[in-house]
């Protein structure tokens, strides 16, 4: 079997620990393209340069022309600028939307049956231009957010109680800024509700609510607390392990249930958006919208996220894209 060719567009923070990643996993081989001369090129030799120590033998190579993209089987794509504190993730709206257009031309002329996973901000508006742009069927563009922000609330969550985060099991929904949509009530330890283990740790309803509305509000923010006291950029090893999540449900046809940013035809009372909502990740992409009931309180917030993400999608159409 000959391996894949994974392609990254962007050889940023993300896309240098995508690469490394990648590597390390021998999940396949690695063309970075970057427009910035020398960038990608010098970052992918510092990690094949490596290969003895990581014992990999997938090659990483770097590139400036698009025509190095031809026959992937995936793309990730992180071009676009991160945002800086005090800026919000649609305040980059217009300036990666730019990159974004230019990003899916380069991809659709030279890798046209690639499977696509899109991590530049804002996440939902990026995913639906560069679906726009390409004309690419719909499971096969992806946008990675709900597996991060289920990471972040599921770290929280074993912080608080004490145990291994390999035992929790939660899942975000809804779009990826501030209305995103933890799911309180499903949120376990290996079976065992979340709420009832706080509710056993304080004796007191109120407080492991209290407790819980904490850690809720902490996911929505967390993109925010790593930029604020990162300064310079925003986070990067997190997303870049979220997206290999992803990469490795479709390389190995894992038919994984994860949340991600998938096209919705009716499903959850939403049709024609790109909206973070669980899937089957499989080797043709997404292959299933998986929906479940959500009680009133849940719905009403999703749909608020929902609006959110239409919103966004309205000023992006109307900057003209
Ligand atoms: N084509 C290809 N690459 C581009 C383009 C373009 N048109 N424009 C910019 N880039 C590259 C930059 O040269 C840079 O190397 O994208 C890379 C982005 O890297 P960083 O600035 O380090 O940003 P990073 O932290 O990797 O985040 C990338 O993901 O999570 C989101 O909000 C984040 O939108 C941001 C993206």
């Amino acid at each position: 079997m000959s391996r894949k060719k994974i392609t990254l567009i962007g050889g940023g923070q993300i896309g240098g620990v995508l690469a490394q990643l990648i590597a390390q996993r021998q999940l396949g081989d690695v063309v970075m393209f970057d427009i910035v001369e020398d960038l990608p090129q010098g970052k992918t030799l510092d990690i094949a340069e490596a290969s003895r120590i990581g014992g990999f033998d997938t090659k990483v190579e770097g590139t400036n022309d698009y025509r190095d993209i031809a026959g992937s089987d995936l793309v990730i794509i992180t071009a676009g600028l991160p945002r800086k504190p005090g800026m919000s993730r649609d305040d980059l709206l217009s300036t990666n939307s730019k990159i974004m257009k230019s990003v899916a031309e380069g991809v659709k002329a030279n890798a046209p049956d690639t499977i696509v996973i899109i991590i530049s901000n804002p996440l939902d508006a990026m995913v639906t231009l560069f679906k726009k742009v390409t004309g690419f069927p719909h499971n096969r563009v992806i946008g990675q957010a709900g597996v991060l922000d289920s990471s972040r609330f599921s770290s929280f969550i074993a912080w608080e109680l004490g145990v291994s985060v390999k035992d929790i099991n939660t899942m975000v929904l809804g779009g990826h800024g501030d209305t995103m949509v933890p799911i309180v009530r499903y949120a376990n330890v290996n079976g065992i509700p979340v709420m009832e283990l706080l509710e056993r740790k304080y004796g007191d309803a109120a407080k492991a609510k209290e407790v819980m509305d904490a850690m809720v509000t902490r996911t929505k923010k967390a993109g925010g607390e790593v930029l604020a006291l990162l300064k310079t950029g925003s986070a990067y090893y997190s997303p870049a392990s979220s997206a290999i999540t992803m990469a490795e449900a479709i390389i190995y046809d894992e038919k994984r249930l994860l949340p991600v940013c998938a096209y919705l035809q009716g499903e959850f009372g939403v049709d024609g958006y790109y909206v973070g909502v669980p899937a089957v990740l499989g080797a043709t992409g997404v292959e299933k919208v998986v929906e479940f009931a959500l009680d009133e309180e849940e719905q009403s917030a999703l749909d608020n996220s929902i609006n959110a993400v239409k919103t966004l999608v309205a000023d992006m159409e109307r900057l003209g894209f």
